[in-house]
This record gives structure tokens, C-alpha cells and sequence, in this order.
């Protein structure tokens, strides 16, 4: 029986893709097998597709990056539902409403086996959010299941020499992130920077994979191998 937290990055909800939802029904899968051994999960879901699209339809005429942050956050909160009400319609025991803050998060999961939220407040995306709610509730550790393998020393698209790393402290990865600042609302880096230093400050495992693959993400929720990026 394990605490778990799991960021599912908005872009896992593909529009782009017909396995998308073959993608959720595995996901499904992996959250009914682990509720029934007694697991606890979290699952903190982005904005993907919708809130590079409000953002970007709002951005020409919002001159306020907390704004524009706003509209994200309804996008990951959409994102979420959708998840909520498919694990709720597979009767799986997922908390009735989706909570606003990490604190009403961690309190729900002491009632129910799954919580499943989106954004908190404008400043940071939902890895920082999953991240404190790892903390919050005790977690084992903290599962950011994004669409790359690994976290490279610079971006593979860009770089094709760039070094894919297996292990990072706390410390090398927000090397490699940068500080802790959230500048601009919309895509960013493959681990929130802001996230990096909380798990820091509270020395939270982070496993970093990517979620196309929802085997890896159940690999990373049971603790063992699952093939991308260890942060301890
Ligand atoms: P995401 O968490 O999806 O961030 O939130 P992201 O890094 O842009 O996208 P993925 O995870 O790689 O797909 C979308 C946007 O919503 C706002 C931010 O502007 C973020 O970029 N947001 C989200 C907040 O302001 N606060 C939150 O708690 C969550």
C-alpha cells in the first residue's frame, strides 16, 4: 500500500490521436488494479490542447500573465473532470468534487482512495501542484508522466546531441530547468522549475517518464524500473 502522486500532462489527452482513448481506459486500468491493493493516488491533471488554445485566443487581448494563467487553469480543471467522471463511471471510489487547493486535495485523500484535480492559483503549472500535494499528503513519491522519455541537459528537439540522464539530484535538475519562476502562462519546461524546488526543499522523489506509455506510469506508481528519469 502506497501514496502516490501522478501530474499527467495535459498533452497525454491528445486531440491529434484515436488512441487517446484507449490511452484513458489503460489509465483506468492501472488506477482500479492499484486501488484494489490499498494504494492511494493522487492524480493532477494538465491543460494540454484547451489551455494552449484559450491562452492563445486570450493572449492578444489580456495584458496580465495571472490572467492568462486563469484560463489554464480552467483548461487542466476540464481535463480533470473528464478524468474524474471516467473513473467515477468504472465505479472506482474517486472524491465527488474536484478540489481547488493542494490542502482540500490532501484532506479528501484522507477519506477516499483517489483524488483527481487540476491548477490551484496562477504562478506555476499542475507539477508544482501534484509536487505539493505529494508533500501535503506523504506520498512515496511523485510521478510526472510527461511526452518525453527522459529529462535531457537541453531540448532533444532542438539538440540532437543532447544527453539523456537515467538519475539527477534534486539539484542537477533544476540546473538543468532553471530557477524557480514561472514567467509566462502556457507551455514551459519539461519539469516545472517551481516544482523542482519544492520537491527540493522537501526531499520528494520525483520520477519523470513518458506517460504515452501508461505501463511506465504503473511501473513508476508500484516502484519499480520504469525506464525514464529518477530525481532522489
Ligand atoms: P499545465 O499544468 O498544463 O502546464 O497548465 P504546461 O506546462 O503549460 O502544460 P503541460 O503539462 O506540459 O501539458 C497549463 C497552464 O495553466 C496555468 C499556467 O499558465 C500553465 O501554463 N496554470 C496551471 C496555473 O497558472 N496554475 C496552476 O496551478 C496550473
Amino acid at each position: 500500500m502506497a501514496t502516490v502522486i501522478v501530474a499527467l500532462g495535459g498533452s497525454l489527452l491528445r486531440p491529434e490521436l484515436d488512441e487517446r482513448h484507449t490511452w484513458l481506459e489503460s489509465l483506468i486500468g492501472i488506477v482500479r488494479d492499484r486501488v484494489a491493493v490499498g494504494d492511494r493516488l493522487g492524480l493532477v491533471v494538465g491543460g494540454g490542447a484547451a489551455a494552449r488554445e484559450g491562452i492563445a485566443l486570450a493572449r492578444p487581448l489580456i495584458d496580465s500573465e495571472d490572467r492568462l494563467d486563469r484560463i489554464g487553469i480552467a483548461a487542466t480543471r476540464l481535463n480533470a473532470a473528464i478524468v474524474r467522471e471516467g473513473l467515477a463511471d468504472a465505479g472506482i471510489p474517486v472524491s465527488g468534487t474536484i478540489p481547488r487547493s493542494v490542502n482540500e486535495a490532501a484532506e479528501l485523500l484522507e477519506g477516499r482512495q483517489v483524488v483527481v484535480m487540476g491548477g490551484t492559483r496562477p504562478g506555476h503549472t499542475t507539477d508544482a501542484v501534484a509536487i505539493r500535494l505529494a508533500v501535503a499528503a506523504g506520498a512515496e513519491r511523485c510521478v510526472i508522466a510527461t511526452n518525453v522519455a527522459k529529462v535531457h541537459d537541453s531540448d532533444p528537439r532542438s539538440n540532437p546531441d543532447a544527453e539523456a540522464h537515467d538519475r539527477l539530484t534534486h539539484a542537477q535538475l533544476q540546473e538543468i530547468v532553471g530557477p524557480p519562476e514561472h514567467s509566462r502562462a502556457g507551455p514551459s519546461q519539461v519539469v516545472d522549475p517551481v516544482g523542482v524546488d519544492a520537491a527540493r526543499r522537501a526531499g520528494m522523489p520525483l520520477c519523470i517518464l513518458d506517460g504515452r506509455d501508461t505501463e511506465r506510469i504503473r511501473e513508476a506508481i508500484e516502484g519499480r524500473e520504469f525506464g525514464g528519469t529518477v530525481v532522489a
